[in-house]
């Protein structure tokens, strides 16, 4: 139906300009037509004059004119003349057939002849004049006038008027059908590629490949505009709450936003007393995504682990947070024992965390772990399902701990747009093939639309993994992965935390104060210069590797003795698993042996504090450090730097920056060091301890123009405003095909 009205706007103009053609062009024709007739007869009537001209100057001898009575009599039995008349010199007519007009004289007849349409209508019908000069050997003897018919011209002008009104009908039937042909060939292919197009993909099956640039152009300046669209809203504005909550507001009007992970916002815990404490855990993942999540006001689903979880939370196990601000509603799972072990400390933590962070500590894999990896992505996935208030919420799966779970939620919420991040680095697709479950993995995660990662690097090394393992199609100038039937986007979005408020800002100490209270709590005398590192404690974060440089910078540099304090925070993770235990012994006994080596006057260089900090005193901790030190074997992003240089506001401090950080990309103007590179990192607390006042700030200000410019409002409002886009798309593009079933219905 949409593509006959398209038809009829093109086909009724076009009917209307051939009608007008027809219109103009038929008079004209018997204009024409009848001047070459014309020109015949004038030339017929040259001829006749010369033919007749001995016989009339014969007869011309017989003074009662009978004789030319006669000839005339004769010559009329043509059927095109119709009359003649003779004209002496003296220019009366002397004699006429009796169908001469008796009206007529030779004055007359010379007139309408010299008349561009030489015409006379008689009784007979219309009639042409001519007169011509009739020669005798001795000269001009008179004028002969003749009358032609006309009416076998009107007849023919009729006939081709009626040719011409066949012809111009004919090909107005003829221009009818073929339009119809080729646009209802052209709707076909331009719904097929207006399709294409809005799923990213190229023309499939293009009209022909004059079509295929201009698509590809069109593509392009449509990334173009996008792209200029992004950087204008990127550069000219900061990301802030409220520019979230208004892109959640504009482009995500009103649509449910569920995340999903395995950490908790809060903790609730039962105090020694009985009361209930509540705690922030130890995550980057939670420092990023809280944030956010307050300024979306959706639903977060994650495992209630605290020992008060339960007393806290309603009927629907659901508990409304931060504490008494009520801005988002957190819905806790509840797993068992053996639940959390095979799931979390197993397959998460013994297989999937060491398998890609690639830090020489082996993966375990056991098939008891993977049972109940995929049961409880299971529950986790009925809860996002049970919690979905439409058919299409937006879904933000956080981080390892649900790779299955995208594929389980597309399965029961086809509509569903699935964002996944994963918040540690993606190895290389030989690593990632010594798990048993890589395809069972690969297939779950791309269940979703989205699939996000810290850096280019770990996106191109999953592309790289599916390729080698999965039959998907890939399309590298997209970032698309296509598995059978369902399309995945990659994106790199390098997470960040939330800049602080002046009003925050206002509340800290001085740095001298922090330092001031650092000294005075640990023990650390004014003098000494101080250097901290804030971690969980995991293997992966070269805890180990920073305490060899911290030694190492005492034996070359015997100048620090008695004039530095390394503090490390290491905050209980992970504790019951084998690794961890024995990560955290090590360290334990490392520390041990420096401070025996280096320690002076019975205080610790190195004070290892291995229990949960809160913000504040990790915040103290930063203002009060002369060098903060971030040395992680390999970590997808890592946010204590980050934490420290937006501490900072002093643009005093040096960041020592492991270049296996995904930081490390954006962060330069630190001292980016290889930490397995014991004498290196040992030479960088050298220079850093050494460092100016003006490199610091110099570099310092630098550091915090980029972590406040890409603050986590802005890796959010990438990855809702890549989402919004898809939904989009998605909707476009299932009211392209209802459109054309309705067509097709009505058709
Ligand atoms: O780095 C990966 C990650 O999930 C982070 O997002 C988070 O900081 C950390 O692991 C937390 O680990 P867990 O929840 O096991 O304590």
């Amino acid at each position: 139906m949409r593509n006959l009205t398209l038809q009829l706007r093109f086909l009724v103009p076009l009917l209307i300009v051939l009608a007008l053609a027809a219109y103009f062009a038929l008079p004209l024709m018997d204009r024409l037509t009848l001047r070459w007739f014309a020109r015949d007869l004038n030339m017929r009537g040259a001829l006749m004059a010369n033919a007749l001209s001995d016989s009339i100057a014969d007869a011309m001898q017989d003074p009662r004119g009978r004789k030319l009575q006669a000839l005339f009599g004769r010559a009329v039995l043509d059927e095109r003349l119709v009359a003649i008349g003779w004209c002496p010199p003296n220019g009366k007519m002397a004699v006429r057939t009796p169908t001469f007009p008796r009206d007529i004289d030779c004055n007359d007849a010379e007139r309408i002849a010299g008349e561009p349409d030489p015409q006379l209508r008689v009784e007979g019908g219309p009639v042409h004049v001519s007169v011509h000069e009739v020669q005798a050997e001795s000269g001009p003897v008179g004028r002969l006038v003749l009358l032609h018919d006309l009416s076998f011209i009107e007849r023919r002008s009729q006939d081709t008027r009626r040719y011409l009104v066949i012809l111009i009908a004919g090909m107005g039937v003829l221009i009818a059908v073929v339009t119809m042909v080729v646009a209802q060939l052209s709707w076909w292919g331009w719904v097929r590629g207006t399709r294409a197009l809005l799923r990213g993909e190229g023309l499939l099956r293009p009209m022909g490949a004059g079509l295929e640039p201009i698509a590809q152009e069109l593509r392009t300046r449509l990334r173009d505009l996008e792209d200029e669209y992004r950087r204008a809203r990127t550069q000219d504005a900061e990301w802030t709450a409220t520019r979230l909550q208004s892109l959640l507001r504009t482009q995500l009007r009103g649509d449910q936003v569920i995340v999903v992970s395995n950490r908790e916002p809060y903790i609730h815990e039962r105090g020694p007393d009985g009361q209930v404490l509540v705690r922030r855990p130890a995550s980057g993942l939670v420092t990023a995504v809280e944030p956010v999540m307050r300024a979306c006001s959706g639903t977060w689903i994650a495992h209630g682990g605290g020992s008060a979880d339960r007393d806290v939370v309603d009927r629907h196990d659901r508990v409304p947070l931060p504490p008494g601000h009520k801005e988002y509603m957190l819905r806790r799972i509840w797993l068992t024992t053996g639940q959390e072990q095979g799931y979390y400390y197993g397959f998460a933590n013994e297989g999937l965390w060491p398998l890609c962070h690639v830090a020489h500590v082996r993966p375990v894999f056991r098939e008891s772990d993977w049972k109940q990896y995929r049961e409880v992505n299971q529950l986790f996935a009925d809860a996002v399902v049970a919690e979905a208030r439409s058919e299409d919420p937006l879904v933000l799966v956080q981080d390892y701990h649900f790779a299955l779970l995208p594929a389980m939620v597309r399965a029961r919420l086809p509509r569903a747009t699935i964002l996944t991040f994963w918040h540690i680095p993606w190895p290389n697709p030989e690593s990632f093939g010594i798990c048993p479950w890589r395809t069972e993995l690969l297939e779950g995660m791309l269940g979703s639309s989205i699939m996000g990662f810290h850096t280019p690097f770990h996106c191109k090394n999953f592309i790289e993994t599916v390729d080698r393992y999965l039959e998907a199609r890939i399309e590298h100038e997209h970032s698309t992965i296509s598995y059978r039937g369902e399309r995945t986007f990659l994106e790199s979005y390098p997470m960040s935390i939330a800049w602080p408020t002046p009003e925050v800002m206002a509340e800290w100490p001085s740095p001298a104060e922090s330092r001031r209270q650092v000294g005075e709590e640990l023990g650390i005398p004014a003098h000494h210069r101080l250097a901290v590192g804030v971690d969980r404690f995991d293997y992966t974060k070269g805890i180990l590797e920073r305490l060899h440089a911290v030694e190492r910078l005492l034996e070359k540099y015997p100048q620090w003795r008695d004039r530095f304090t390394f503090v490390q925070v290491a905050a209980p993770s992970r504790g019951v698993l084998e690794e961890y235990k024995a990560f955290q012994q090590r360290i334990q006994t490392v520390t041990r042996r420096i401070n025996e080596r280096f320690s002076t006057g019975g205080r610790e260089v190195v004070r290892l504090l291995a229990q949960h900090h809160d913000h504040d005193a990790v915040n103290r901790l930063y203002r009060a450090a002369d060098v903060c030190l971030v040395t992680s074997l390999h970590d997808g992003m890592n946010l204590v730097c980050k934490e420290f240089v937006a501490a900072r506001d002093d643009e005093q401090g040096v960041l020592i920056l492991s270049r296996f950080a995904g930081a490390a990309r954006d962060l330069t103007e630190a001292l980016v060091v290889n930490p397995y590179h014991v004498e290196e990192v040992a030479d960088a607390l050298h220079q850093a301890l050494t460092m100016p006042a003006a490199e610091q700030r110099e570099r310092m200000a630098s550091l915090r123009a980029t972590v406040r410019e890409d603050n986590v409002f802005r890796w959010a409002g990438r990855m809702l405003t890549d989402a919004a886009r898809w939904r989009l798309r998605e909707r476009v593009s299932l009211r392209v095909q209802r459109h054309r079933g309705a067509d097709d219905t009505r058709g």
